[in-house]
């Protein structure tokens, strides 16, 4: 089973588009062409990231996390605590969650 997120052109390279996946708040982004999803809850005390370069960083202290892994990279953050991935494919110019 999959899941519709968002049009795969509307995620732009090293950009970010925000989805509602039931109730739960997902950060869509794209590095080297490959797009990465995240439940937006950061690893410290829940705040959202956003897309800053060539990393994530926290709108609430700033921590920040690497686009490929969802790594802490940096305090106050659990540094190597992840960011929860949500597993993507593309499909028909679309981007659908995938079921485990
Ligand atoms: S909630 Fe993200 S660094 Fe504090």
């Amino acid at each position: 089973m999959e899941q519709f997120l968002a049009a795969d052109e509307d995620v732009k390279e090293d950009g970010q588009v925000d989805v509602d996946f039931f109730g739960r708040p997902v950060i869509l982004t794209r590095k080297g062409g490959k797009i990465y999803a995240y439940v937006n809850v950061c690893t410290h005390t829940g705040g959202p990231v956003k897309r800053d370069g060539g990393c994530f960083k926290c709108t609430w202290h700033g921590s920040t996390f690497d686009v490929e892994s969802g790594k802490a990279l940096t305090l106050p953050a659990e540094i190597g605590s992840k960011l929860t991935s949500i597993p993507v494919k593309v499909k028909d110019g679309k981007i659908y969650y995938v079921y485990p």
